[in-house]
């Protein structure tokens, strides 16, 4: 496993694991992260939000019973207030609300400090300079490293780089969804890097590309019909994995945030990273898309 390191001193693994995707039962997840751990893979992404707080409940149980809490880079994300009454979700990126979610996180997580906090996305009508403002004021307090925001509108994107000292950028990005691209000489000029979610499309970057077409994507996906997307993807000639993440890691990206359900997936995840050679041979077989909104 390769390494990358941020302007705060924070080492991601160039594959990491995104913890929404965990079973919920806790005996399956936990074989998922011991593979996680034992393929060398230190960034492990959750968020206040996952299962309304069990997701990091899961991570902090498996952290307490296997140790590794100084080995890994541990990132949550904070902005959505929901509660275990209703399933209703209401933004709110205020100073007090981020003050208060990371005590709540820090508990279930069952540690004193997060390596990176983030933005769980935003609006450019929010208040930044509160939301900055605590942020600011937890790393000076040491409860987290570094902080970032998730987010897929450039406005708010150039805002947040433009007037804040943001490590990290989590957004959707892959061969599929290169829309990312257009923002990154942007991004690489203030020393920031992305964090790449979405990196197999929900399985459609894998060998499973076209059963998964027919089971999550028979409407096609973005300016791609079903047709297109099949086309597309058969003409690939290395696995999609392999070429989602050269691709990737050819651009500032920190880390590949893969998600896994099981331990097949994150052990052919893994066996396909270990296949990358930094080189894009697949880009231009996919279409080159722009952000259209949030401009
Ligand atoms: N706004 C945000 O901040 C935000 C939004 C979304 C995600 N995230 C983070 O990013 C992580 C990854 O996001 P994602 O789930 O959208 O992306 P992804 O990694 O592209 O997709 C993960 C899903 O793809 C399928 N998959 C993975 N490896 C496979 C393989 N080898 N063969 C076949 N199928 C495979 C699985 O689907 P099945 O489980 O259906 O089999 C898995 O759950 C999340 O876990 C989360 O931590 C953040």
């Amino acid at each position: 496993m390769n390494y990358r390191t941020t302007k705060s001193g924070l080492k991601f693994s160039e594959l990491g694991l995104g913890c929404m995707n965990l079973p919920t039962d806790y005996h399956e997840a936990q074989s998922i992260l011991k593979q996680a751990l034992d393929s060398e893979i230190t960034y492990f992404d959750t968020a206040d939000l996952y299962n309304k707080g069990d997701n990091e409940k899961l991570l902090g149980r498996f952290f307490k019973e296997n140790g590794h809490r100084q080995d890994i880079v541990l990132g949550s994300k904070v902005g959505n207030e929901f509660s275990q009454q209703s399933d209703e979700v209401k933004w709110n990126p205020s100073r007090e609300h981020i003050l208060h979610g990371i005590k709540d996180s820090l508990h279930r997580l069952g540690t004193d400090y997060l390596d990176l906090y983030m933005l769980h996305g935003g609006t450019i009508e929010d208040n930044m300079e509160e939301t900055l403002d605590a942020f600011n004021i937890l790393k000076q307090d040491g409860l987290i490293r570094a902080y970032g925001i998730s987010s897929i509108r450039p406005n708010v994107i150039r805002e947040y780089l433009d007037h804040s000292d943001i490590d990290v950028i989590m957004m959707q990005f892959n061969l599929l969804d290169n829309r990312p691209e257009m923002l990154l000489d942007e991004i690489a000029a203030r020393d920031v890097k992305v964090l790449a979610r979405g990196p197999v499309m929900k399985g459609l970057l894998t060998d499973q590309s076209q059963s998964i077409i027919a089971r999550k994507f028979e409407e096609g996906v973005f300016d791609y019909s079903k047709e297109e997307l099949t086309q597309t993807l058969s003409n690939v000639d290395e696995p999609l994995t392999v070429s989602t993440m050269n691709y990737l890691l050819s651009q500032p990206v920190a880390s590949i945030v893969a998600g896994a359900s099981s331990v097949d997936q994150l052990t052919t995840n893994v066996q396909y990273y270990e296949q990358v050679d930094y080189h894009t041979h697949s880009r231009e077989r996919f279409q080159n898309l722009q952000y259209e909104q949030h401009l």
